[in-house]
């Protein structure tokens, strides 16, 4: 499954990969039957993604987002490839009638809501003095917003039915370390991650778990274009990543049907980051000493032992 077809061929130089069937082994194909599951901004990118693997491993999928036309395509695709029921729903995550009609509507049709994925989400890169009030309040609307929103709206239903429902949010590494020129992203997957948190405390008593999903880069359209907006933005991104390769987003998805599985019934309040190892690669101390050279590392070595 590669939906996003990357140019950089930094993903097949220097870089190492299993060969695995992900599809084949991993999972038992009605791993999610009888699960409902929304993904928010489902119709594109990771979330359309998400959505296959979940409807291919049996749940019912809703997706929704503000485009009804590109939803109603997607849905009609997955539903074509897997042959489980996908149901396509407007809805803007900033409006929260909008989510509990889409909570209304997906429960109507299939009876209960189990699982909410919180996947959409605003972003460009800029330099935060360039920014307008507006142009903040918009990216700040949508994920953080927008994520707490349609919690809210799923965590009353689930508490009222006794239902013990599963939130899953896609947050990003800099949620926790911070980063410049996606400023008002950043600041909202970090209030993300602590809704994750905070709501996995306050509503375990209700059997609901919360986790998030932090990956690294994953090529999808709508994040290339904003925040890659020239090839060579591309290359530096993905030179920071010790694997050498971007995401696939198989990879993900299957991360993502583990957390939204009752097999993950005891993880709660996390964050799994699914990155190539870009946090630690960029984190060390001493990680710039990739740039030294073995013969350099001879000379190095002997001025270290004392004995030059
Ligand atoms: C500066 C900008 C801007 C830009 C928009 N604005 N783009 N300002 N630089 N590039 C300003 C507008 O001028 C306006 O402010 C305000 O933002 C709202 O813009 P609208 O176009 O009216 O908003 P809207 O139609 O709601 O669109 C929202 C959006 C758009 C966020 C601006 O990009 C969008 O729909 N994005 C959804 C998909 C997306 O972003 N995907 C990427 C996710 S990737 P004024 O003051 O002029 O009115 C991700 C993490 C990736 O999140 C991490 C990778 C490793
Ligand atoms: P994408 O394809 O652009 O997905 C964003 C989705 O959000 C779109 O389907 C969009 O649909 C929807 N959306 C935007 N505003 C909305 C609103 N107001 N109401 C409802 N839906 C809205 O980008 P992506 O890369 O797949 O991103 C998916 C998630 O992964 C995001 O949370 C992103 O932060 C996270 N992420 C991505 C990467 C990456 O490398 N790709 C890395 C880290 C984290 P409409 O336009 O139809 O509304």
């Amino acid at each position: 499954m590669r939906l996003f077809k990357l140019n950089s061929n930094i993903s097949k130089k220097n870089c190492y990969r299993h060969k695995i069937s992900y599809s084949k082994i991993m999972y038992k194909d009605d791993l999610l039957k009888g699960k409902t599951i929304i993904v928010t901004g489902g119709g594109t990118g990771l979330g359309k993604s998400m959505s296959l693997r979940f409807s291919e491993l049996g749940a019912n999928v809703v997706i929704t987002s503000r485009k009804l036309d590109i939803l109603s395509e997607t849905a009609k695709e997955l539903q074509a490839q897997t042959g489980n029921p996908v149901m396509a729903a407007q809805a803007d995550v900033r409006k929260p009638f909008e989510n509990e009609d889409v909570l209304k509507l997906a429960i109507e049709r299939f009876g209960q809501v189990d699982v909410l994925v919180n996947n959409a989400a605003g972003n460009f890169i800029s330099p935060t003095e360039r920014l307008s009030y507006r142009a903040f309040d918009t990216v700040v609307d949508i994920v953080l917003k927008g994520t707490y929103n349609f919690t809210l709206a799923a965590g009353k239903y689930w508490i009222e039915n006794k239902i013990p429902g599963i939130v899953l949010n896609t947050v990003t590494t800099y949620a926790t370390t911070g980063t410049a020129y996606v400023v008002p992203s950043a600041i909202s997957k970090a209030g993300v991650v602590n809704l994750t948190k905070s709501l996995a405390a306050e509503w375990g008593k209700y059997g609901i778990r919360l986790n998030a999903i932090a990956p690294g880069p994953f090529p999808t359209k709508g994040a290339w274009q904003r925040l890659l907006p020239d090839p060579k933005f591309e290359k530096m991104l993905l030179n920071r990543i010790p694997l050498k390769r971007p995401g696939e987003h198989i990879e993900l998805a299957n991360l993502a049907a583990f957390l939204v599985s009752d097999f993950s019934g005891y993880i709660t309040g996390d964050v799994i980051t699914i990155d190539g190892g870009e946090t630690v690669g960029t984190a060390g101390e001493f990680n710039w000493l990739d740039a030294i050279k073995p013969e350099e590392w001879d000379i190095y070595e002997k001025i270290v032992r004392g004995k030059e």
